[in-house]
């Protein structure tokens, strides 16, 4: 169950979590029209930071651009909401969840006349696949639900409609034993997992889906391919065939909840030993540097909460 915190941002203010309701028949409830991110804030030397924040409420307006949902906000302006938020809520390590979504209104598919509302949330998150994940890695599935096909609900928006898919993919992977599903895509080749991308590791290289494959163009697989690059790990954006997945050397998974977590089978066949790889160690231990502050932030990634936004600052 989700710790309430004290407040959550609301068009501008902030509001008693408590207060944070809608009617139900806003359009949001029967049509899925809420596009939405989420974001880490780490504790770090400089007190709690948020990473790549400018980048995920980027993603934000592009996805509401795609549906057509006028904001009342500038980047900056989101941004600087979301420190507020987590600095009203004394927060320190948390999760930072923005909402836009239609609102009440008329009731019927059209969402013009229905408000755009937009929500900032935060509270305590832990580990998302398991506490042992990100050592000992986790067991995944190809689902048999494929992600959305092209031109049918954009990969690119990360809207809550695509999450019906994302649910198809993660039950199944539960209820058969699985802590995590990896979905393909229309075609048959690599797509992505229920909540995170995937990197695959083959002789040193690492080797992703490029987007064109049906995934979220995610921050932390952004990340991870910056990263590479510093590391001089060869990096490729490339499509993938399921085959590829079973004799890989490594393979990982990515994403703002997971970070970077191994996976150590697939479909019950082990990756190489079904040990964390040295690639994917190497990424990881980089990854957690940057995030938690222990190395110098050169990409200007992490957020100070207490700084304002804008002015410079990031
Ligand atoms: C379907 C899907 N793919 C990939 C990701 C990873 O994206 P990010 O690294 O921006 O969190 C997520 C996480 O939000 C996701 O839900």
């Amino acid at each position: 169950m989700v710790k309430a915190t004290e407040r959550i941002w609301h068009n501008g203010k902030l509001i008693p979590w408590a207060d944070a309701n809608i009617h139900v028949v806003s359009h949001v409830v029967s049509y899925g029209s809420c596009v939405f991110e989420g974001i880490r804030c780490y504790q770090t030397p400089q007190g709690p930071a948020i990473f790549r924040l400018r980048e995920h409420m980027q993603r934000l307006l592009n996805s509401a651009y795609v549906y057509r949902m006028p904001l009342e906000f500038s980047l900056d302006q989101l941004c600087n909401a979301a420190c507020e938020v987590v600095r009203s809520n004394k927060m320190g390590a948390c999760y930072v969840k923005p909402l836009v979504f239609r609102g009440y209104g008329e009731v019927g598919v059209n969402p013009f006349p229905c408000p755009v509302e937009t929500y900032i949330a935060c509270w305590e998150w832990g580990a998302y696949l398991g506490a042992d994940a990100i050592e000992k890695g986790v067991d995944v599935c190809v689902s048999s639900w494929t992600r959305m096909a092209p031109n049918t609900l954009p990969a690119m928006a990360k809207s809550a409609a695509n999450y019906m898919n994302s649910q198809l993919i993660r039950m199944e992977a539960m209820v058969n034993g699985y802590v995590e599903g990896l979905a393909l895509d229309v075609q048959g080749n690599v797509s992505e997992g229920s909540g995170e991308n995937i990197f695959v590791v083959q002789n040193g290289a690492l080797v992703t889906p490029p987007l064109s494959n049906s995934v979220l163009p995610g921050i932390t697989r952004d990340t991870v391919i910056t990263i590479a690059r510093e590391l001089d790990i060869p990096i490729r954006e490339m499509v993938i065939p399921r085959e590829m997945l079973y004799i890989a050397d490594e393979v990982f998974f990515v994403g703002t909840a997971t970070e970077v977590t191994p996976v150590r089978s697939i479909d019950k066949i082990k990756v190489a030993d079904g040990q964390r790889g040295p690639v994917t160690k190497r990424i990881q231990d980089e990854f957690f540097a940057l995030t938690s502050g222990r190395k110098p932030d050169r990409h200007a990634w992490l957020t100070p909460v207490g700084v304002p936004v804008g002015a410079g600052a990031r």
